[in-house]
């Protein structure tokens, strides 16, 4: 027997069965980490004595920008600020569908100016900026998974945001809340695959949320620790493709296997400040 011949038969179980997955052209928002420093810590992953090298965060994160061009997704920049640091997370900035834009209102002093920033730079887009009264910290703790938004809390986002959204966007908003810091968003808890399939990191969450997230999603992924502390959850999913970090090869191993496509990128500059993939990227749903 050749070689191929062997591991031919042994590839195609892999796949079996799981369905075909079509991608969609998606239209992202992101900032260049042009100001991106560790000069507060606001999260367990942020280590101020870190130092970062701006030219190698500059480097990572546009060969993310153009593994979306590559894809044929449209990018849009947002101007970033000087004194602003964690502007580079664009995925903070709001949320948004359609031509409404629920702006960030942050929980940290340091982020609150990037609220402003973002906002103008909607309006400019020719999106509605619309302002909750409570903390919400974006596509962060908020995902839209078809037509339903999930909604993290326990960290950033206030609970009561959650009502305040699903009344600006009409949209049914389901609460999950998140109980270790190192997970202080959703997004690194919980990746939006499709439209109706997720993974997660089922010890980041509640009880009662974990028991939500079963009745919703009976196909969901769920990966390991080893997976979930390199951030692996923090990806963003054109429904085929799935963009991530490359240090969770055990979660790229369960894609491959449920047929999506793993692509795999370093952002070990961002991770300094406890962000990946999702949290570069703004995604403007249609
Ligand atoms: N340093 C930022 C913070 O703590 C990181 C934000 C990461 N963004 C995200 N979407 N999870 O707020």
């Amino acid at each position: 027997m050749t070689i191929s011949e062997e591991v031919m038969p042994a590839a195609a179980p892999e796949t079996a069965g799981s369905p075909a997955r079509s991608a969609t052209a998606r239209r992202y928002a992101m900032t260049a980490p042009e100001y991106f420093t560790v000069e507060y810590a606001i999260n367990p992953w942020m280590d101020t004595s870190s130092r970062v090298d701006t030219a190698l965060a500059l480097d990572q994160w546009d060969t993310l920008r153009r593994v979306y061009a590559d894809l044929g997704h449209t990018v849009e920049l947002v101007p970033p600020r000087h004194g602003l640091p964690d502007m580079v997370y664009a995925a903070n900035g709001g949320f948004l569908v359609g031509d409404t834009a629920v702006v960030a209102r942050f929980a940290y002093p340091q982020r609150a100016g990037e609220a402003d920033a973002y906002a103008e730079w909607m309006a400019a887009a020719g999106f509605r900026p619309v302002r909750t009264e409570h903390v919400n910290e974006g596509q962060g703790d908020l995902l839209l998974v078809g037509s339903i938004v999930l909604a993290g809390y326990g960290f950033r986002t206030d609970r009561r945001a959650h009502d305040e959204i699903a009344a600006i966007t009409g949209l049914d908003v389901t609460s999950l809340e998140l109980i270790d810091p190192r997970f202080y968003h959703l997004d690194t808890a919980l990746a939006v695959l499709d439209d109706s399939t997720i993974a997660y990191y089922p010890q980041a969450f509640s009880a009662d949320a974990r028991k939500r997230l079963t009745a919703l999603f009976s196909s969901a992924i769920e990966v390991s620790s080893a997976d979930a502390y390199v951030l692996g959850l923090n990806v963003v999913s054109d429904g085929r493709n799935v963009v991530m970090p490359a240090a969770a090869t055990g979660f790229a191993c369960q894609l491959r296997r449920a047929g999506f496509e793993p692509i795999g990128v370093d952002l070990s500059e961002l991770l300094k400040g406890g962000g990946s993939v999702k949290c570069c990227t703004l995604e403007l749903h249609p």
